[in-house]
């Protein structure tokens, strides 16, 4: 399998040590896109690797058969459709971007969720549950608490817009509605509802509580889904990446299985 990737920044770099440690056999990187050509980020990764530092269409030309995104949400929301158009599959990280209303009307029409554009599971679990007790359309309620630290929150939109006073020693509900919401009011902090929402109900139905903890420790998510087939409940704790502190260690290595089942698809199919 030919892979590119799009981002060079922590979870990237996740993504070339296992390479780099025999976890991706089978899979031929072909180039890292940073954000322009030149990028200092994009050409220090590339460099570990000794492939070619790039912008998008460069790795395009390359013909990769998948585009691991690791960028972010607004790199999402501009390139996922046309990535897919131009051939490769794409695996986004920043499912955020994908709830935006226009790619999200368009992705679910062209049904290419879950085919042409995987999600894998980022920081949190239990989504084979969650598409489950939603595949018949049984699926009632579904909703995601997140634990995170008052400094992760306190540049988010809605902590500025709302001067939302955030407490150093108590932990407390910043906010709670839907996940269209959420990610409008916290866009760097949500890929995990909008990741939980593309399973289940869609953003507007996906309910979401975003609670400032100043003791947690751990990146922690509570997910929790109620249907006709019956019910889960699921707690995940996750370590910090250690190349970035303030992302999901789990999330990372979402990335690479996400590689690793691509690959295996690939070859089933001879
Ligand atoms: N689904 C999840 O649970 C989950 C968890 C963690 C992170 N994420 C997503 O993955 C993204 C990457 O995470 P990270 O820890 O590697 O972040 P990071 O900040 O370490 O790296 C992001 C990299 O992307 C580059 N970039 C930004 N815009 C770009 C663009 N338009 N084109 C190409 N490159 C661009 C940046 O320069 C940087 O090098 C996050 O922004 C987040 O959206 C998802």
């Amino acid at each position: 399998v030919r892979l590119g990737l799009l981002g060079a920044g922590s979870i990237a770099h996740v993504v070339v040590d296992a390479l780099l440690a025999g976890h991706l056999e089978g899979v031929t990187l072909v180039g890292v896109a940073g954000r322009e050509l030149g990028s200092p980020r994009a050409a220090a990764l590339a460099q570990r690797i000794d492939v070619v530092a790039t912008e998008l269409e460069g790795l395009l030309a390359r013909q990769p058969d998948w585009i691991l995104e690791a960028a972010g949400g607004a790199a999402v929301r501009e390139h996922a459709l046309p990535i897919v158009e131009r051939g490769p599959g794409l695996i986004a990280l920043s499912s955020g971007g994908l709830v935006d209303p226009l790619v999200y009307r368009a992705v679910t029409e062209r049904r290419l969720l879950h085919g042409r554009i995987v999600v894998p599971s980022g920081g949190i679990a239990g989504l084979d549950g969650v598409a489950a007790l939603a595949a018949a359309g049984g699926l009632r309620r579904v909703g995601l608490t997140t634990f995170k630290p008052p400094a992760s929150l306190r540049s988010a939109p809605f902590v500025q817009s709302q001067g939302v006073v955030l407490s150093d020693s108590d932990a407390h509900v910043v906010f709670d509605g839907s996940l269209r919401e959420a990610i409008l009011g916290f866009p760097a902090n949500i890929n995990v509802g909008a990741t939980l929402s593309l399973y289940g109900l869609g953003p507007e139905r996906t309910m979401v509580k975003i609670v400032s903890d100043p003791q947690s420790t751990t990146i922690r998510h509570v997910i929790e889904a109620e249907g006709e087939a019956g019910s889960l409940s699921l707690e995940v704790r996750s370590l910090p990446n250690p190349r970035n502190a303030a992302s999901s260690y789990l999330a990372a290595l979402s990335a690479v299985a996400a590689v690793q089942q691509v690959r295996d698809r690939s070859t089933l199919r001879g």
